[in-house]
């Protein structure tokens, strides 16, 4: 499969995408000299061991809770002790935290070293590996500290998916049903038509397309000022949802996918989905085991601290709200109001669906 290029002012690189590409051939292609470190959480190392034999291995404890400024540190240091000089190179191998945690410590390493990304996790392969958002947590919010810092190439292997747990492959389809529902009715109608068992006899084309649509966006707004934004569509809500419940309870593709179907619901009362369509959108959510909306009475009775929560998020502005909405199955469209008449809207949505 040919690979997408990544096109940017300052550089280009390509995101490879192909099963069984990632062996120890590439790792020896990549690591030529001592002058590496290959990144990687505790379950993948374990999993995939022998991948990792004879390189300069550092590990992290898997989760969230790694992308902090002490793992950060700790990586620094030992790289530091490794002898990593400013023409060494960070392989990062493992989902979104190692990504992310690897970018930010590649860019910041002796003012910035090369680095490469090998996505494991679906949400690592069609989101957080493309586009150079790298950074880490701090207790006063996720992503807070971070930097644009783009690798030198991705190598996306879908069959590391093969041992991904369910719940994370889930959690990755939110993000993957976003690329249908928001840019591509084709990719939609596709997504339609599989059953979650053989949905991976095509996993490769289906994480191309996703990327692909990302490289376009990245591509002409790699800072996230403009078009890029498109790419929260269904996050305000998922961002408040992971939030209000302490990142413990929702998968950030579980908080996207309740955000999704609240906006399926506001767009099918605004008219631009017809009922019709409208459930097919609920049918595709639930379909891949992802919630549409909060799941038990206690949680209904929330929606309202939920919403307080949406207010701290960070892309509303002062007196207003910015906010992607779905014009129709395959296409996005901004929507701006005040932060009182979204909350009403967002509420709306969230409502109508907790009784479906
Ligand atoms: N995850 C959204 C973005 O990379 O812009």
């Amino acid at each position: 499969m040919k690979a997408l290029n990544m096109k940017l002012e300052d550089k280009s690189y390509d995101i490879h995408i192909k099963n069984g590409s990632v062996q120890r051939d590439l790792l020896k292609r990549l690591c030529i000299t001592d002058d590496h470190v290959v990144l990687t959480d505790q379950n993948i190392h374990t999993i995939y061991g022998a991948l990792f034999e004879g390189y300069n291995v550092i590990k992290i404890p898997a989760g969230e809770a790694s992308k902090n400024i002490e793992t950060y540190q700790s990586v620094v240091n030992q790289m530091i002790a490794k002898g990593i000089t400013r023409n060494g190179v960070v392989i990062a191998i493992g989902g979104g935290v190692v990504g992310d945690l690897a970018g930010f410590v590649a860019a910041t390493y002796m003012r910035g070293i090369k680095w490469v990304q090998i996505p494991t996790s679906l949400l690592a392969m069609v989101d957080s590996s493309v586009g150079g958002k790298v950074g880490i947590n701090l207790e006063a919010g996720k992503n807070l500290v971070g930097a644009f810092y783009q690798p030198e190439a991705v190598y996306i292997d879908p069959e590391f998916l093969q041992t991904l747990p369910t719940r994370e492959f889930s959690n990755g389809m939110a993000e993957v049903i976003k690329y249908g529902l928001g840019f591509d009715e084709v990719l939609f109608n596709k997504l339609e038509h599989y059953d979650k068992i053989d949905v991976m006899q095509d996993i490769e084309d289906i994480v191309k397309s996703c990327c692909a649509i990302k490289v376009n966006l990245v591509m002409v707004d790699e800072r996230d000022t403009g078009i890029r934004s498109l790419l929260n569509f269904g996050h305000t809500i998922g961002h408040a949802v992971e939030h209000y419940y302490h990142y413990e309870k929702y998968l950030h593709g579980e908080g996207v996918a309740i955000g999704m179907a609240a906006m399926a619901k506001i767009a099918q009362e605004k008219g631009n989905l017809s009922m019709q369509a409208f459930k097919r959108v609920i049918k595709l959510i639930r379909k891949f085991d992802l919630p549409i909306c909060l799941d038990d009475d206690r949680d209904k009775m929330s929606i309202q601290v939920v919403l307080e929560a949406v207010k701290v998020d960070k892309k509303i502005g002062h007196g207003g709200i910015t906010w992607i909405a779905l014009k129709r199955i395959g296409a996005l469209e901004v929507s701006k109001g005040t932060l009182e008449s979204t909350l009403v809207s967002f509420a709306g949505g969230l409502y109508a669906n907790a009784k479906l």
